[in-house]
């Protein structure tokens, strides 16, 4: 698997297309998956049933051809694996219920053991392994610690962050107690999918273009950087992923990831000039450009291949999760262009 055309894209080596992959998660735009996904009580359900999850898994690999399959599960797996309460209501986000204000609840917070808190996860790597015997790479994930904390301190999504600032700002000392525990469940979390078999890993850090460039610096690059060490020890590439993060480019490159995630906001080729070759890029098609008539977007996605080559390695990818009003037939067509205009 080492030589997989998008471990070698991750690594910055030569490869002989561009590849692509492209993360559901909002998604839900592909029919096989809504089946199955009816079949269970519920998205959790779903994530905690290795059998469906692993069918889910392969679903985007057999429908659409991308170059890597991304583990079926979801980021605030480990954080319910910590003590905190987590429910996916129909058509909502998510809810967390847990009530952190000191020391002491923080301290309340486990550091779960995957394999004996989350081995439903683990199974599912097994599985999705197994039934892809090695034709494509299988990605596993987590959610960073500043996406993590900011779901458990706002009780779900926000716009603001202003708890979670507020926490930062005011009392530092549970802040960097909570990161550190975050980083530890993390850790452990990511080596064991790498053990179970995930062929490269992506941080999710979603919300951390939130933060201005001083804050990121202090309150959590240096988590960031210790998971990107820790993890990396195992050999697997790791993508490191955010949005809204044009003006974090430069901290983002320095923590030694192998691949920065780049959203629509900034040009591609703005972006590769800022990170140097000290990285590869993933990205960058605003999710909104499958719904551009077919030639704008084969023009869109020939822009972008073309700014990718300045780059030390290129994947192409959405730049934030697929939409649910996605025609797979235009996503299927993005991948076959993708595909056509790279080939060297
Ligand atoms: O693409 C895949 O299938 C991989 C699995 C995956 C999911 N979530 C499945 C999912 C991945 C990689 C994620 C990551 C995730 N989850 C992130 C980081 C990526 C990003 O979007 O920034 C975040 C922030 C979450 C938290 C989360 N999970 C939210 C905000 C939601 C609700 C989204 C919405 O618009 O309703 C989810 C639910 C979720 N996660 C779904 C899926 C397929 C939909 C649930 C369903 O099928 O009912």
């Amino acid at each position: 698997m080492g030589d997989h055309v998008f471990v070698r894209a991750c690594r910055g080596l030569e490869v002989p297309y561009t590849p692509i992959w492209m993360m559901r998660q909002a998604g839900r735009y592909l029919p096989e998956y809504m089946e199955i996904r009816r079949s269970v009580s519920g998205f959790l359900e779903l994530c905690k049933t290795p059998g469906l999850a692993a069918r889910v898994t392969v679903q985007p690999v057999e429908r659409l051809g991308v170059d890597a399959a991304i583990l079926f599960s979801d980021i605030l797996v480990p954080v319910e694996a910590m003590g905190v309460h987590l429910e996916f209501r129909e058509g909502e986000g998510p809810k967390l219920t847990y009530t952190l204000e000191s020391l002491k609840d923080v301290d309340a917070l486990r550091v779960p053991h995957p394999a004996t808190t989350m081995d439903f996860v683990l199974e599912t790597v097994r599985r999705v392994k197994e039934a892809m015997g090695g034709q494509v790479p299988l990605i596993g994930f987590s959610g960073a610690p500043f996406t993590l904390a900011s779901y458990i301190l706002e009780g779900g999504g926000s716009r603001h962050y202003l708890k979670t600032k507020t926490l930062m700002y005011r009392q530092p000392r549970v802040w960097h107690a909570l990161m550190e525990k975050l980083t530890d469940t993390v850790v452990a979390y990511l080596k064991a999918q790498v053990e179970a078999g995930a062929d490269a890993v992506q941080l999710f850090d979603s919300w951390v273009g939130a933060l201005s460039p001083t804050d990121f610096r202090k309150y959590v690059a240096p988590y960031t950087r210790r998971i990107v060490q820790e993890v990396k020890a195992t050999g697997v590439p790791f993508i490191l992923f955010g949005t809204d993060t044009a003006t974090l480019l430069d901290d983002l490159a320095a923590m030694g990831a192998d691949v920065v995630g780049v959203d629509w906001r900034i040009e591609l080729e703005d972006a590769v000039r800022i990170l140097q070759g000290r990285a590869s890029v993933q990205g960058n098609l605003d999710p909104c450009g499958l719904f551009m008539p077919k030639e704008a977007l084969e023009k869109k996605v020939e822009t972008i291949l073309e700014q990718g080559r300045q780059a030390r390695g290129h994947i192409f990818n959405l730049g934030h999760g697929i939409l649910p009003q996605t025609d797979p037939d235009m996503a299927k067509f993005l991948v076959d262009t993708v595909h056509r205009l790279s080939k060297r």
